[in-house]
Parts: C-alpha cells; structure tokens; sequence
C-alpha cells in the first residue's frame, strides 16, 4: 500500500517534470490532487485502513501530497514567469517610435474673413441678423426702389426662380426685412452668401457678402465714414487711406464706392490695382428716403447709412490671392495655407 503511494508519488514527480506549459500543470494537478483525484481518493479511503498502519499510511499520503503540490507550483511559477516575459517581449511598446500624426482641419478663409469682419463690426455695437438666400423679388428689388423692369435690376445678373422668387443677387434686402420688424434706432450687420450669374477670375456665381446698415435720428455719411474708416485700418492696416467716389445705387442716395490704396503695392501702381494705386472694396451710401418710407420709417425723422461688402475680395486681398475662383474649389493644397 505505503509502496503504491510512493510509486503514485514518483509518477506524478516525473509527469511534473514532462509538463511544457501551464495547461499541463493545471491537468496534472486535477488528476492527482482534485475532487475525484487519485490522491484524493486514497484519503478518502483513509477510514478503511486499519488503525495500526493508519498513521503511516496518512503521513506518506500527506508527504506526498505536499511534495506534489509543491512540485506543480513550484513548476508553474516557471512556466508563469516565462509566459510573461514572452508576452512583455513580444507586446513591447517601442515608445520612441513618432506617434500616428492626425491632421486638423481648419476653418475656409472666407469664413475667416468674414468671422475677423463680424468681430469688428459687434465691438462697434453692431447687431448680427440673417435673411433668406431664397428671397422674394420684393425684397431683392422691389422694396429697394428698383421696380420690376427697371433697368437698375441689369447692374446685377439674376437667378431667377420664377417672376417673384430670386436667389438674393446681394445682402441689401436684410435692410428691409429687418426695418419692417423693428423701430430706429438700428446697427445691423447681415453676413451671407449671394448669387449672380456672372462667372470669371474675379466673379463666382456664389459668394459672401456683409451688409451693415444704421439708423436713427441725425445719421449722416460722416458715421459712414468713420465706421467704414475703423473697419479698413483693423482688417488691412492703419496707413490704409480710403477714397470715397460717387456712384449710384438705387437703394441710396447719395451713392459712393469706397476703394482702398492697394495693399499690394501700397499705391505706386501694380497689376492688382491696374496701375491706379486704388482698389475698390464696397459700395456704400445713405438709404435712400424711398426704402425707409417703403420700410415703414419717416424719413423726415429717420436717416441712415448702408454699405455691402464683398469678402472674398477681402479675402483676396488680405491673402494676395488673384484668383476668386479658388475658393469654392476648395483643393486642399490651397486651402492648407490660411
Ligand atoms: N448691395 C450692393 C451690391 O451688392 C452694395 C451696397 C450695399 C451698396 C449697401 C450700397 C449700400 O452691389
């Protein structure tokens, strides 16, 4: 009996050692020391040993069960240490390799510009308002004193949707929906995209404008003036001079273009500004007495002052960029450098 205990012993010891793996370990250690194990079960049939050879009997069965367990942890903290210096060899994380580099996107240029310009006009008091880009003719022309058939409407090549519905040809209508809604005294500014049929290096049939309109009593064009004059000095420098040339609008009265010296070559004379040292940024007057009437002001007590801005030609000048169709193309490798 004492013998086969032994041998039982010697068995295990020498599967123990054959083990390759943890896997091994875990088998050997059920097939001996588990429920129905075969050590196990001698201790289980300890009872029926008489009592003489009892005690014999138990300690071998307990030595050998300590060897046992002793020898399979023993092992298995070998095969552990192994498998986790396998793991750390084989998972290690080189931390000096250059990490996986994600782009940022930022924002279009225009947006750019036309969020610089925004900021301007809101530290001047200035109020944002919005307006459809699908506009009723009345409120792209109509209520702006250009009658349906008047020729003034050719100045700008229309999308028409049907005889009374426009893709808005310019951000002017805003001063009427928002004269409609509200009583003086107003500083508004309309940021948006506009639409004219019209196509080449320096016209896209989509591009962004920005309205600013005040009114209330005693407004005159010296307010314009002197808002307009801020506004150029913050976007393109305060040695930027500004020229005032009479023009004509039907929205206001009296009408000037407002040009710049050029940025480019700082008013000696380049392409840029065709060799006239001035270039043209935005048209601007007093709102004509008719849109205030038309609007629901008295134009006795109220005046006012409107200008509309192109920003991509902001933009364009601000950037050096030539070509105004560059914008919508968005190519990356242009956008990349603003
Ligand atoms: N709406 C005019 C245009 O698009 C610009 C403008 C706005 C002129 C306000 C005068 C006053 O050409």
């Amino acid at each position: 009996m004492l013998n086969e205990i032994l041998s039982i012993k010697n068995l295990a010891g020498e599967e123990i050692k054959k083990a390759c793996n943890l896997k091994d370990i875990q088998d050997i250690r059920i097939k001996y020391l588990g429920k129905k194990g075969v050590l196990t079960g001698r201790m289980k049939s300890l009872g029926s040993i008489s009592k003489e050879d009892r005690p014999e009997y138990g300690r071998t069965l307990n030595e050998s069960k300590n060897f046992i367990e002793d020898l399979l942890n023993r092992q298995e903290e070998q095969f552990r240490s192994t498998e986790l210096n396998q793991s750390i060899q084989t998972q290690r994380i080189d931390v000096t390799v250059p990490g996986c580099f994600v782009p940022f996107g930022h924002l279009h240029p225009v947006t750019q510009t036309l969020d610089e310009i925004t900021a301007i006009f809101i530290s001047l008091g200035f109020n944002v308002e919005e307006g459809p880009e699908i506009e009723l003719d009345f409120y792209n022309f109509e209520a702006l004193n250009m009658p349906r058939d008047h020729p003034a409407r050719d100045m700008q090549d229309t999308f028409y949707i049907n005889d009374d519905v426009v893709l808005r040809t310019h951000t002017s209508p805003v001063q009427v929906r928002v004269m409609e809604k509200n009583i003086p005294p107003l500083r508004v500014i309309a940021p948006g995209k506009v639409y004219r049929c019209d196509a080449d290096v320096s016209h896209i049939p989509m591009f962004h404008q920005l309205e600013g309109f005040m009114v209330d009593k005693d407004i005159r064009m010296t307010d314009l003036k002197g808002m307009l004059e801020l506004f150029v000095h913050s976007v393109f420098g305060i040695d930027t001079s500004l020229r005032f040339r009479p023009s004509f609008f039907p929205f206001t009265e009296p009408s000037a273009e407002i040009d710049i010296s050029c940025v480019i070559c700082k008013g000696t004379g380049c392409n840029v500004c065709k060799g006239t040292g001035w270039i043209e940024i935005l048209g601007a007057g007093m709102i004509n007495p008719r849109v205030l009437e038309m609007s629901g002001y008295d134009p006795d007590l109220y005046t006012g002052f409107a200008f509309g801005l192109g920003i991509e030609r902001v933009a364009m000048l601000k950037y050096g960029i030539d070509d105004i169709r560059l914008f919508p193309e968005n190519d990356k490798r242009f956008l990349e450098q603003f």
